[in-house]
C-alpha cells in the first residue's frame, strides 16, 4: 500500500516449473506460483497492477466480477499485452463496491482456456468493512488441469475444445486433495472459487454445518443452510462452515452438463466420465473446542430490479455453427468480432435479457462489470434477490435476467464461461453510453 492509499501489485505471467499434484510440472503462473497471489482490497481502493508478460504469446488481465470501469487501462478486455512487454492497469473500486470473493485471469481472445488451464489465475477478496473474522478464513480456489507423462500441460484436442476441456486433476489452491485441519466449534469462513476452464462443481461437505452467505457479488440477507454448492465455471460461493468433530471429505459430485449434438462424450465432459464423485479436500476436525467464530453482519436486502422500469428487452440465443472442420459457438448466430458492437445500452437504465439456449449442452453466461439478477429459470420465477456475474443457462432452456447499467460507461464483453466456447466465438461486445 503506497502513501496515496493505492495498492500496488506486480504480476509476472510466465512459464515455470513447479510441483503440481506432487509431480514436477511445466506450467504457466503468475509470480511463479499456482494460484497467483491473493489480492486483498477494500471498497474505495485504487488497485494498480503492473502486468509483465513473460509468456511466448499475448495475454492480458481481467478482474472477474469487479464493478470497475471498463475504459482505458481499467478492466478493459480489448487490451493486448505482447510477449516481453508490460502494461499498467488501474482499477478504482467505488466506495459501495460489494464485498466478497472475486478472481483474476487472462482474457486474450483465443488463448483464454489454454492460459487458465495452464495455471494463470488468482483470488481477489474485497473485504467486508464490518465482519469480525475471529474464526479462520480459507480461500479454496478450485481449478483443474491435465499433465502429460513428461509433466507438460496437456494441449486440448479439437473435441475437448468443443465440449469444453476438463482436467484429470482437480486442484485446491494448486494442491491435489489437500488435508485441512480445524478445531471443533469454530465458525470458519470459506471463499470458494470455481476457476476450472469448463467443469461445473457440485460441492458437498457432509458431516459439517454449512451455511451460504453469498454467491458471486450477491450477499444473502441471512445465511442459508446448504448441503450442496452449485458453481458453474467462474462462480464463487462465500460460506460459513461450523466445524463438527470428525473427518469430512469435500466432494465434487458428478454433474451432466450435456453434450454437443451428434458428438457423444461421457456426460459431455471431455475424457472425464462423470460417473463418480471426486474428492477435492479432506477436513479433519479434532481437539479442544473453540467458541469464538466469524460473524458476518446481516446484509441489507439488495434492490429488486423487478421493481424497476425496463428500458430495453433483448434476447440472446446460444447456438453452434459448423465451419472449417471446427465447431463455432455463437450468440445470436454470430461469432465474436472485437470491432463490432452487438449491444448498445444506455447508462443508468435497467434492461431485461432473455438467455435462450438452443443447444443440448449448458452454457454459463457471464457479463463483465454489471452484475445480473436472475428473475426466471425455464419460466419459473426466482424468489429473492441475488446478484450474480455468471448465470447458468440450462440445455435447451431459458433464463431471464435484469441488469442495471449503473456507474460506468464504456465497451466490454459478455460470453460463455466455458472458456473453450468463449475462445471459439461465444462472446459479444456491449457498449454502455
Ligand atoms: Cu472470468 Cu470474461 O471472464
Ligand atoms: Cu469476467
Ligand atoms: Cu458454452
Amino acid at each position: 500500500r503506497s502513501s496515496d492509499g493505492s495498492l500496488n501489485v506486480q504480476l509476472e505471467a510466465g512459464g515455470t516449473t513447479l510441483l503440481l499434484a506432487g509431480r514436477q510440472a511445466s506450467a504457466l503462473a503468475y509470480n511463479k506460483e499456482i494460484p497467483g497471489p491473493t489480492l486483498r482490497i477494500r471498497p474505495g481502493d485504487v488497485l494498480k497492477i503492473r502486468l509483465i508478460n513473460n509468456l511466448s504469446e499475448p495475454t492480458n488481465l481481467h478482474m472477474h466480477g469487479l464493478h470497475v470501469s471498463p475504459q482505458g487501462n481499467g478492466d478493459n478486455p480489448f487490451i493486448r499485452v505482447d510477449p516481453g512487454t508490460a502494461f499498467d492497469y488501474e482499477y478504482r473500486l467505488p466506495r459501495d463496491h460489494p464485498p466478497g470473493v472475486y478472481w483474476y485471469h487472462p482474457h486474450h481472445h483465443g488463448g483464454v482456456a489454454d492460459q487458465v488451464f495452464a495455471g494463470l489465475y488468482g483470488a481477489i477478496i474485497v473485504e467486508d468493512p464490518e465482519a469480525t473474522n475471529a474464526g479462520l478464513e480459507r480461500i479454496l480456489l478450485v481449478s483443474d488441469t491435465t499433465l502429460d507423462p513428461l509433466g507438460d500441460i496437456h494441449p486440448a484436442s479439437p473435441m475437448e475444445r468443443m465440449l469444453g476441456r476438463e482436467g484429470e486433476l482437480l486442484l485446491v489452491n494448486g494442491q491435489l486433495n489437500p488435508q485441512l485441519t480445524a478445531p471443533p466449534g469454530d465458525t470458519e469462513r470459506w471463499r470458494v472459487i470455481n476457476a476450472c476452464a469448463s467443469r461445473y462443481l457440485r460441492l458437498r461437505l457432509d458431516g459439517q454445518y454449512v451455511r451460504l452467505i453469498g454467491t458471486d457479488s450477491g450477499r444473502l440477507p441471512l445465511p442459508v443452510d446448504t448441503d450442496e454448492l452449485f458453481l458453474a465455471p467462474g462462480n464463487r460461493a462465500d460460506i460459513l462452515v461450523e466445524t463438527v468433530t470428525g473427518e469430512s471429505v469435500l466432494l465434487a459430485a458428478p454433474y451432466d452438463r450435456g453434450s454437443v449434438r451428434g458428438m457423444a462424450g461421457p456426460g459431455g465432459a471431455a475424457g472425464v466420465p462423470p460417473a463418480a464423485a471426486t474428492p477435492v479436500a479432506l477436513l479433519r476436525v479434532s481437539g479442544a473446542r473453540k467458541t469464538s467464530g466469524t460473524a458476518v453482519p446481516a446484509a441489507s436486502e439488495a434492490l429488486d430490479l423487478r421493481l424497476s422500469g425496463v428500458a430495453a428487452h433483448r434476447q440472446l440465443t446460444f447456438g453452434t455453427q459448423m465451419g472449417m472442420g471446427m465447431m463455432g459457438f455463437t450468440l445470436n448466430g454470430k461469432r465474436f468480432e472485437p470491432t463490432r458492437t452487438d449491444i448498445t445500452a444506455s447508462a443508468d437504465t435497467v434492461e431485461e435479457w432473455t438467455l435462450l439456449n438452443d443447444s443440448p449442452m449448458e452454457h454459463p453466461f457471464h457479463l463483465h462489470i454489471w452484475p445480473m439478477q436472475v428473475t426466471e429459470v425455464n419460466d419459473r420465477m426466482v424468489k429473492g434477490v441475488r446478484l450474480q456475474d455468471v448465470v447458468n443457462v440450462p440445455a435447451n432452456g431459458r433464463v431471464k435476467v435484469r441488469v442495471s447499467f449503473a456507474d460506468f460507461t464504456g465497451r466490454s464483453v459478455y460470453h460463455c464461461h466455458i472458456l473453450d466456447h468463449e475462445d471459439l466465438g461465444m462472446m459479444g461486445v456491449i457498449e454502455v453510453r
